[in-house]
């Protein structure tokens, strides 16, 4: 039967544990998954702008021997054509897997249900997946192993701090998410990260108070209008201003890395002084995106 991936957050642990291990290896050991997609072919269908993730998985998917179709939902005016019951089952006619960027989780399980492909999640309103595994990815770098470590996310309670907790429990990385009152992360997924964190000893936590942030190994942040929120930005910066992943921040959180999944709006989540310091692992994540994405479509397609 084929397995899609919309959220880890239906994983086990040694399933999580054992991919990050995948993605490793591929990264180190690139000719032995040369032909691991020889002859198949993904589509990918964005509704939403893309830099890394676009790039990434083209790219990925020809080191892996297999070839990539691009679609821009709105440029090729595809949006309300046509059910997307219907699109994702004629996708699946000649796509070995659908990767799609959508607005609505509620999409991608459509498209899930209705096409005879896998489906991979390249971001959605609730979870970023492919971001997560290539930070964790970039941590088990770091560190040589996640298990203990603790990253705190300051900013806005998204996809992002989403997947980072989900992904955190399941390798038992403590995860703190600290955010304005108004934008915490959803309850019912830090529930469930909390259910899984009881299997790997990970504390998950959430909070208002920008001074809760000490102790921890990472700083992470993204930002504060994630696409399609049409927040006016002064109404944002004033809420936000105080969770500013700063000079300051960074030495009393004790943290030795900053982490942001990019796109960065300098001067505003995060300061330049910051992504341009040593402390910066924005390009290990970046590359990271597409070790991760490789170990995904090796997982799901690989026979
Ligand atoms: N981090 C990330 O998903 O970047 P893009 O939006 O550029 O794909
Ligand atoms: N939270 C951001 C992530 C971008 C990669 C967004 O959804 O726009």
């Amino acid at each position: 039967m084929k397995q899609d991936l919309l959220t880890f957050g239906v994983w086990s642990p040694q399933q999580m544990q054992s991919l990050l291990e995948l993605a490793v290896h591929i990264k180190h050991h690139p000719a032995d998954y040369k032909n691991i997609l020889a002859g198949r072919s993904v589509v990918a269908l964005f509704e939403k702008p893309s830099l890394r993730t676009r790039v990434s998985f083209d790219i990925g998917i020809n080191k892996l021997g297999g070839h990539l179709v691009y679609l821009d939902s709105h440029a090729n005016s595809l949006a309300g054509r046509e059910d997307i019951r219907d699109t994702a089952a004629n996708l699946a006619c000649w796509a070995d897997a659908i990767v799609a960027r959508v607005f609505s989780h509620h999409t991608l399980k459509t498209m899930a249900d209705a096409a005879n492909a896998p489906v991979i999640n390249a971001l959605c309103d609730k979870y970023h997946p492919c971001q997560a595994l290539a930070d964790y990815l970039t941590l088990h770098e770091q560190f040589g192993a996640v298990k203990g470590r603790s990253l705190a996310y300051v900013g806005d309670g998204n996809n992002v701090t989403h997947s980072l907790m989900i992904v955190g429990a399941l390798l038992g990385c403590n995860v703190l998410s600290v955010t304005p009152e108004g934008h915490s992360a959803s309850p019912e997924i830090v529930e469930l990260a909390q259910t899984i964190a009881q299997q790997t000893g990970a504390r998950i936590e959430k909070s208002y108070a920008i001074d809760a942030v000490k102790g921890v190994d990472v700083l992470y942040t993204d930002t504060w209008l994630s696409m399609g929120n049409k927040t006016p930005l002064a109404e944002i910066k004033e809420k936000f201003m105080p969770y500013q992943v700063n000079e300051t921040l960074f030495a009393k959180s004790g943290a030795r890395y900053i982490m942001h999944c990019q796109p960065v709006h300098r001067e505003l989540e995060i300061t330049s002084r910051l992504i341009d310091s040593e402390a910066s692992l924005l390009m290990q994540q970046a590359e990271n995106r597409m070790h991760g994405q490789n170990a995904i479509l090796t997982h799901l397609l690989a026979k």
